[in-house]
C-alpha cells in the first residue's frame, strides 16, 4: 500500500505487524521486557516506564550514561495528564502537534508512578504522543506509558528501519516491531512548557519557527541564556558515525565520502549521497541517518558534508552534524 505525504511524495505506508505479533510485544512490555518499536520520527527502545527495572533494561542495552532522561510516550493527551501538569502553553501545542514529533517536558505528578530512572531524579516528565500506528497500538494494547529512547547504543545513529536496530540491539531486545522505515527520520523536537514562554532543549522534527508560531511567543534556547531550563542529555558527541566528519565542505578530499545537499555537489570518484538534490530540508532530514549509515558503510575513513542551511529542520539537522563530528569521548 502507498499513501501521500504533505510533499506529495509516494511513500511505502506505515508497516502493521499482525495482532497475534502486537499482543505478543504487548505482553514482553507487561512482563518487564524491551520492545524495540517504530516511531515516526526514529525507531525507539520500550519499556514500561513505571517498571525500574524494566526502564533499568533500557539503560543497560543502550549503554546510556544514567543521567540522561527519557521520553515517556503516551496514547493521548488524557493520558499524559495521569503523569504530568499541563500548562495552558502545553495544552495548546499538543492540540496542534499531537500525535506527532513534539515532546512537551512538564512538571511531574507527585503520584505518577514513573520510575526515578525515567526522569534521572528530576521534577518533570518529557511526554510525547507519537503519531506512528504502530506505536500507538503497542501504548494501547498494553495500556503501560512507555519509555523509550531511540534503539541505537549510546552516542550512534539514530535507527530509521527496523534492520538498523536488530543489526545493533537484536540481541538485546524481546522484539523489533517493523513499521517501515521512519517517516521524518528525525528525533523529536524537545519543548520545556512547564511556563508562559517555550525553551527549545532539543532542535528536532517539527521546526522552532512552527512551535513559536502556535505558541504565540519566541522560542528560547539554553544556549542564549544559561539562566533557562536545559537539557541533561544533550551530550557534545552523539550521533556518531564511524568514520570522521568535516562539516561546511566545498571540496572532497583524498579518502573522503561527500554527504551532498543540493545541485551544485563538487566532483568527486568517492562514495556520495545526496540529502536531497532539490535542496528540500524535510527530504534531507529524512533520509540523513540512513545516509551516514551508508558512508560509513562504504569504509571511507571520513566523511565530508556540504553546508545545510540553519533555517526550518536546518536547525535540528546542523545540531545532529555538529553533534556527530564533535570529538568524541
Ligand atoms: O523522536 C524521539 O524523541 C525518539 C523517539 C523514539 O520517540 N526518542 C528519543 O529519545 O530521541 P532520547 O532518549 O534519545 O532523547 C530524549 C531527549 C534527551 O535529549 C533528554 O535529555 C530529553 O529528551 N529529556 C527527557 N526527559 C527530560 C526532562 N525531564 N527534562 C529535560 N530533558 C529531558
Ligand atoms: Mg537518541
Amino acid at each position: 500500500m502507498q499513501h501521500f505525504t504533505d510533499k506529495g511524495k509516494m511513500v511505502d505506508a506505515p508497516r502493521q505487524p499482525d495482532a497475534a505479533t502486537m499482543a505478543e510485544a504487548a505482553a514482553l512490555i507487561a512482563a518487564g521486557q524491551l520492545v524495540a518499536m517504530p516511531t515516526e520520527t526514529v525507531y525507539g527502545l520500550a519499556a514500561d516506564a513505571t517498571n525500574a527495572r524494566a526502564v533499568a533494561a533500557i539503560y543497560a542495552a543502550k549503554g546510556r550514561p544514567s543521567f540522561n532522561p527519557l521520553i515517556v510516550h503516551v496514547s493521548d493527551i488524557a493520558m499524559a495528564e495521569r503523569y504530568v501538569a499541563p500548562t495552558a502553553l502545553a495544552r495548546r501545542l499538543a492540540s496542534t502537534f499531537w500525535p506527532g514529533p513534539l515532546t512537551l517536558v512538564l512538571p511531574k505528578r507527585s503520584a505518577s508512578g514513573i520510575a526515578e530512572l525515567v526522569t534521572a531524579g528530576l521534577e518533570t516528565v518529557a511526554v510525547r504522543v507519537p503519531a506512528h500506528p504502530v506505536a500507538l497500538e503497542l501504548i494501547r494494547t498494553s495500556g503501560r506509558p512507555l519509555a523509550a529512547p531511540s534503539a541505537n547504543p549510546s552516542g550512534r545513529l539514530s535507527p530509521t528501519r527496523a534492520a538498523d536496530v536488530a543489526a545493533e540491539l537484536g540481541d538485546k531486545v524481546g522484539l523489533v516491531l517493523d513499521g517501515g522505515p521512519a517517516r521524518h527520520g528525525l528525533e523529536s523536537t524537545v519543548v520545556e512548557a512547564s511556563g508562559e514562554q517555550p525553551v527549545l532543549l532539543r532542535p528536532g522534527a517539527i521546526a522552532a519557527e512552527d512551535i513559536a508560531a502556535v505558541a504565540g511567543r519566541p522560542v528560547l534556547r539554553p544556549e542564549a541564556d544559561p539562566s533557562l531550563p536545559s537539557s541533561p542529555g544533550q551530550l557534545a558527541s552523539h550521533y556518531a558515525p564511524r568514520a570522521a566528519l568535516r562539516l561546511d565542505a566545498s571540496d572532497v578530499r583524498t579518502g573522503e565520502a561527500l554527504l551532498a545537499f543540493g545541485r551544485d555537489v563538487p566532483a568527486t570518484t568517492g562514495p556520495v549521497v545526496n540529502l536531497s538534490p532539490a535542496g528540500d530540508l524535510v527530504e534531507a532530514a529524512a533520509n540523513l541517518f540512513a545516509a551516514l549509515r551508508t558512508l560509513d558503510a562504504s569504509g571511507a575513513s571520513a566523511i565530508a558534508v556540504m553546508p545545510i542551511p540553519g533555517h526550518g529542520l536546518g536547525e535540528a539537522i546542523g545540531d545532529r552534524l555538529r553533534r556527530a563530528a564533535a570529538p568524541r569521548g
